[in-house]
């Protein structure tokens, strides 16, 4: 059909069928040695792709690659991986497990290269156990494979949930939650003050986790606690405390080293153990969440409820090309679980390394309450609009993600074709892992990694943002698959930082001098949670 469409202007009056034939049979040869020449382009174009090394990395062994020193090392595989390409002084390293290539990066450059130039064929994601669990089969957006599912559920959550519009709209519950933490904690101050000053020892781990839950809780369902809560209402009762913990048991999961994610008919076994955990963490959550979704899905079908509240009555009220809810009850419940996930992890783990290394070094800890004080006063507390002022104070918190990301990697990225890297081959099916720690201390891009110093990010004069599109740090990533909440969780990690810092004084716990600031040797948390000793500053509550 196409080639007949090019030859709309032939007059075929004034050509006899003799030439007709002729010319279609001459376009006809034309086209197929174009297509011959260009096959055999493609033909030798993949045969020079492939006979590119593949990136640095262990001899594997034929059939398994090299899973045998995954079981043998003794240490987490993330750690393992990082040492391997310290030893190799690489940027890019193929790991081969069993099938599959694992391509590790830590360099800003060659992440820009596969996020941003060759984005169309990095897009995609590998499957994994863990995923399958805490998508309910992969119903959702984040740890779905690149399809038309991804693209619906991408479209109504950008159009629902991470719009603008409904980022204004969740301001006022936003702002509630920062005033309940400081609330929580004057309380507990209060509480312990006896016959002398207030002050309380906090765990602070637990403080911002639940201030992370009651945000997620609070823009999904418009609630912050299930049950009662705890005392005032301030502080998290058990089932927020039990949701919130599965919440993190899952996001540890989701893509944590298990044999039958490269060799599938070993599953089973459950070797490590980890679908029990993650099958039963996924329960917990699934418990409290889907009940209130069922019974908000009913009050919408009874006409109760008449105007969308949150991001769950937006997702209820979604609706298709059709005019049809564009959600089944069963997408909805897995994406409202897939965007607490998202949600959680970030900002309090920025904001307990934070408050470690800023009460370890007061004259950074003095410098952002200054700059707190300066541009907010004492007589209110901080709020989202003050944060265009707060640069320092971003700066803090970029920092703590710079040197301390949540978790090792990126969520992994598979390539959908053959391609080449940084000159080396990188095979269809690879899953790439960018890592976040790797390049956040890459000692290439940044002067002394190891050491906690905000000023690195106020270099020239303009707004500090904790996006980085150059890929410098992985914050938020880029590309197809980058993170749709960069709005809400930057404001969630600044406003946890400054709220905490403006409320209270913090010193170390009694006899400690300096907090110990070690990384778990299993993941990048801190190595014990944080406990500090907190003094309000202000005599009385602000309003
Ligand atoms: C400070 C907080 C947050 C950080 C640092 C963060 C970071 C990230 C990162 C690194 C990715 C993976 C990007 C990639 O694969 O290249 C991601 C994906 C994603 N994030 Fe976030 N995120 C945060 C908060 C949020 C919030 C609050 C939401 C929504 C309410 C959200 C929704 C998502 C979604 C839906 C994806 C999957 C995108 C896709 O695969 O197509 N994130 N995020």
């Amino acid at each position: 059909m196409s080639g007949l469409l090019y030859f709309p202007k032939l007059r075929t009056t004034m050509v006899d069928s003799t030439s007709l034939l002729a010319l279609t049979l001459g376009f006809l040869i034309f086209a197929l040695t174009m297509k011959r020449k260009e096959t055999m382009k493609t033909v030798s174009m993949s045969s020079y792709i492939r006979n590119l090394p593949l990136p640095p990395g262990p001899k594997p062994w034929p059939l398994i690659g090299s899973l045998p020193e995954i079981f043998r090392i003794n240490k987490p595989v993330f750690r393992w991986i990082h040492s391997l390409m310290e030893e190799l002084d690489t940027d890019i390293a193929c790991i081969r497990l069993a099938n599959t290539h694992v391509i590790p990066v830590t360099s800003p450059r060659i992440a820009r290269e596969i996020l941003k130039k060759q984005d169309s064929i990095f897009a995609t994601r590998p499957l994994t156990m863990g995923t399958e669990y805490c998508s309910r089969g992969y119903l959702t957006i984040a740890v779905e494979p690149q399809g038309e599912q991804w693209k619906k559920m991408r479209k109504v959550v950008a159009s629902h949930v991470t719009s603008q519009k409904s980022f204004n709209l969740m301001l006022e519950k936003r702002t509630e939650e920062a005033d309940n933490l400081v609330r929580h904690i004057n309380n507990l101050c209060v509480k312990n003050r006896g016959d002398g000053n207030a002050f309380a020892i906090i765990d602070l781990r637990r403080v911002v986790r639940q201030y992370s839950g009651n945000v997620a809780r609070k823009m999904m369902f418009g609630i912050r606690h299930f049950g009662k809560g705890s005392g005032d209402g301030s502080g998290p009762g058990l089932e927020e405390i039990e949701h919130v913990n599965s919440l993190f048991t899952v996001v540890a999961h989701l893509y944590a080293f298990a044999l039958s994610d490269y060799v599938p008919w070993l599953r089973f076994l459950d070797l490590e153990g980890h679908e029990k955990v993650v099958s039963s963490a996924m329960r917990n959550v699934s418990k409290y969440n889907d009940p209130f979704v069922d019974e908000r899905l009913m009050q919408w079908r009874n006409g109760k409820m008449k105007e969308p509240q949150d991001f769950l009555d937006m997702f209820i009220m979604a609706k298709d090309s059709d005019g049809k809810p564009a959600l089944s009850d069963e997408e909805i419940k897995a994406q409202v679980t897939e965007l607490m996930l998202a949600t959680v992890d970030n900002p309090s783990n920025a904001a307990e390394w934070a408050m470690a290394e800023m009460i370890n070094k007061p004259r950074i800890m003095q410098k952002a309450v200054e700059e707190i004080d300066r541009v907010v006063g004492k007589d209110r507390f901080v709020l989202e609009s003050d944060l265009p002022n707060l640069n320092y104070v971003k700066a803090c918190v970029k920092e703590a993600f710079r040197l301390h990301p949540v978790a090792p990697f990126n969520l992994p990225h598979m390539s959908t074709s053959d391609a080449v890297v940084d000159g080396y081959f990188i095979p269809k099916g690879s899953h790439v892992l960018i890592s976040r720690m790797g390049i956040g201390r890459n000692p290439n891009v940044w002067d002394k990694p190891l050491k906690f110093d905000p000023e690195r990010h106020l270099g020239n004069n303009e707004s500090v943002e904790l996006n980085d599109p150059d890929l410098n740090l992985i914050s938020f990533s880029t590309g197809r698959r980058g993170c749709m909440g960069a709005n809400i969780g930057s404001a969630m990690a600044y406003m946890l930082l400054a709220r905490l810092i403006q409320g209270f004084t913090w010193s170390s716990m009694p006899g400690e001098g300096k907090i110990d600031i070690s990384e778990s040797k299993c993941d990048l948390f801190m190595a014990k949670p944080l406990h500090a000793v907190a003094t309000p500053r202000f005599a009385e509550e602000k309003e």
